[in-house]
């Protein structure tokens, strides 16, 4: 049995246009108009909604085990909650434990990652690089088809790799094709701080941003996509918040390096008056890097970023804590595990205030939130629609609205840092590998029907990508 969708408005990140699409199984097999459903064949009126390609993730961490706990949302819950939002595939990072191998790494991920309710696939997190990295690196993006590695450069003491660790991963990056996603901040700049902040008696979340100021996470850009440029690696920088990082970001792109740069809609909506919440409110806020104050350019550097191409995609980095976790930092701002949900409310925050705020168009959007990551990360049938890709959809209803909570999300978490905000539109249909996983009202997800999907990296000619 097939499914047909008439009549709505589909949106990538090229083209407009009202037409039907048809899809068997998991692919789209049609697009046309007047196309006629056949015997069996389910059909959905769509007119007058935007038929979009589900969007995709590339920032997420379920069931991470971090600062002492582990995320609150499961492959399944977590991916769930992406489908009510929109979200039909996710990136995860699998997270090298200590004294694990890359490949140890991926079979205790993929046992997690067996109840997810949409596709997924990781970054391939290195939290230490010894003899036998580059051989694991290899066996990484060649038996397992993880063609994207993930360094943090902050995290000291735990998952920090230092300046000799990350030249080496990216090295070894650029040989396989692969990506090197970064978190970059200075990780010794944010421990001696956070050491003299607590030193000084100043315990409240309210010390978390002081702890890690802009010029920390602009320095820290520079120097990966320096590290990158050394060998010619495509960089992909993450969770970027603020206008040195952008500068930096910008400088290396206009100079030809071939780098990536993804924010969050936390960074562009919230501003660092959320630590000043009472009864230990602030905590909900708490991740890294941290939201930037108002009036500092930081918003309108990313904003116009997003706008004008030197910003590439947004993620969410979902990495959900409820307040009880949050309270194991009660007396020390350090202790509070980093992190806060948002797989499932990107999209409608993207349009409320991308779209309808006049700062980028559709098109746009769908570039950034699907299109852009599909591509860079080689989810080849993924990202678009067009005959032959995966029918992964979703049908946004441009007359809805709703108000934004977590009595009403369906993250396992508590809190929502949106809490309260209005948006426009409605996610009215999701629809995963061609079934409706999301009718706009319940989910009808299935525990394990998600896949992972294999990539394959994309190799440059040796004189592409600037070097030094
Ligand atoms: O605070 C954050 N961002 N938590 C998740 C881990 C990371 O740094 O991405
Ligand atoms: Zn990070
Ligand atoms: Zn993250």
């Amino acid at each position: 049995m097939g499914l047909l969708i008439k009549g709505g408005e589909i949106v990538t990140a090229s083209d407009r246009y009202v037409a039907d699409i048809r899809v068997d199984g998991g692919t789209i097999t049609g697009i046309g108009t007047n196309l006629e459903a056949r015997t069996g064949d389910e059909t959905l009126d769509a007119a007058g909604k935007l038929v979009m390609p589900g969007f995709i993730d590339p920032h997420v961490h379920m069931e991470l085990p971090f600062m002492g706990t582990v995320s609150a949302d499961d492959f399944e819950s977590g991916t769930a909650s992406g489908i009510a939002g929109g979200t039909t595939c996710i990136i995860d990072f699998c997270m090298q434990g200590a004294g694990q191998t890359l490949p140890q790494a991926i079979e205790e991920w993929h046992k997690r990652s067996a109840k997810a309710v949409t596709d997924f696939t990781y970054h391939m997190a290195i939290t230490n690089f010894g003899p036998n990295t580059p051989a694991e690196m290899r066996e990484v993006v060649e038996k397992h088809g993880i063609t994207s590695f993930k360094v943090f450069m902050a995290y000291k003491g735990a998952i920090m790799v230092d300046d000799g660790q990350l030249y080496l991963i990216m090295k070894e990056a650029a040989k396989l094709g692969a990506v090197v996603t970064v978190h970059a901040e200075n990780g010794e700049a944010v421990w001696n701080l956070q050491r003299e902040l607590v030193a000084a008696g100043c315990m409240g979340p309210e010390y978390h941003p002081v702890s890690r100021p802009s010029a920390i996470e602009g320095e820290a850009t520079e120097r990966a996509l320096m590290m990158a440029r050394l060998h010619g690696t495509t960089a992909y920088i993450v969770h970027m918040t603020c206008k040195e990082a952008v500068h930096a970001l910008e400088r290396a792109k206009l100079a030809g390096q071939r780098c990536y740069g993804e924010t969050c809609p936390q960074y562009l909506l919230l501003d660092d008056s959320v630590f000043d919440k009472p009864d230990f409110g602030g905590s909900a806020y708490v991740m890294s890097p941290p939201i930037r104050p108002a009036g500092a350019g930081h918003h309108d550097s990313l904003w116009h970023g997003l706008a004008n191409r030197m910003l590439d995609s947004v993620g969410t980095d979902h990495c959900p804590f409820t307040h009880e976790q949050k309270l194991a930092g009660k007396d020390d701002f350090t202790r509070i595990p980093n992190g806060a949900a948002g797989i499932e409310d990107r999209l409608l925050l993207l349009y409320t205030h991308g779209v309808l705020g006049g700062r980028f168009d559709l098109s746009r959007m769908v570039e950034l939130g699907s299109t852009a990551p599909a591509r860079i990360f080689g989810l080849a049938k993924k990202g678009s629609i067009a005959v032959g890709m995966d029918a992964d959809l979703v049908l946004l209803d441009p007359a809805g609205s709703r108000t934004l909570s977590a009595r009403t999300h369906h993250s396992r978490t508590d809190r929502s840092i949106y809490e309260g905000f209005e948006v426009r539109g409605r996610i009215a249909r999701t629809i995963a590998s061609g079934r409706t996983v999301w009718d706009g009202e319940k989910l009808t997800t299935t525990r394990g029907a998600g896949r992972f999907i294999a990539r394959q990296a994309a190799h440059f000619s040796p004189r592409s990508g600037v070097r030094p």
